[in-house]
């Protein structure tokens, strides 16, 4: 069914099934590679919340939880600048660290936070995305987990939002022309 989001209408896109079977997936691979290695898994509030709550049970391994905020979005389009809310923290030192973004559109974000991250010098660090929209990405952003490549479209639910809402969506929806 769709829904109305203040004046957009939206489709049904990735079921919460869908999601949470994937989810899952990811969540068996990174205990593999790093279930020995107490990693810190770092979510890039707000919209990764949610998808981080779920990938750090899938992990389901010792590890550490921490999350970081900036923005660069108003309404659907991305405004260029990458401001600070709250940083990166010095616990990262030496340690194996795991990006959690939901999603990855022009790679803006990933680009101007990575520089962040290695100047505090952790020992590794993995970069997982729910969703990645390879025709809407600029820059050249390592993104070595993807959860769903999706089509160039603005989408909310499961943590992403439009403008303040949808994010409490348990499936993805997707902007409907
Ligand atoms: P990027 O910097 O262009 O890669 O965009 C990254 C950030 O923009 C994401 O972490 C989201 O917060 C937001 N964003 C990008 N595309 C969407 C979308 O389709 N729906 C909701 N938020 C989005
Ligand atoms: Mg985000």
């Amino acid at each position: 069914m769709d829904i109305k989001i203040h004046d957009l209408t939206f489709e049904p896109f990735i079921t919460e099934k869908e999601i949470q079977a994937r989810v899952a997936a990811l969540g068996g691979q990174l205990k593999e590679k790093f279930g020995d290695q107490e990693p810190i898994f770092i979510g890039m509030l707000s919209g990764a919340f949610v998808f981080m709550a779920d990938i750090i049970r899938a992990f389901d391994g010792d590890c550490e939880v921490s999350f970081v905020k900036y923005f660069s979005y108003e309404g659907t389009e991305s405004t260029g600048i990458l401001n600070e809310v709250i940083g990166v923290g010095d616990e990262v030192k030496d340690r194996t660290v795991i990006l959690i973004e939901d999603i990855v559109d022009s790679g803006h974000t990933l680009h101007r936070f990575l520089p962040k991250v290695f100047e505090k010098n952790p020992a590794h660090v993995e970069i997982v995305s729910l969703l990645v929209k390879p025709d809407a990405l600029k820059y050249d952003v390592p993104v070595h987990h993807i959860g769903f490549e999706i089509e160039d479209k603005f989408v909310v639910g499961y943590g992403l939002d439009y403008n303040g809402l949808g994010r409490n969506l348990g499936s993805i929806y997707k902007l409907k022309k």
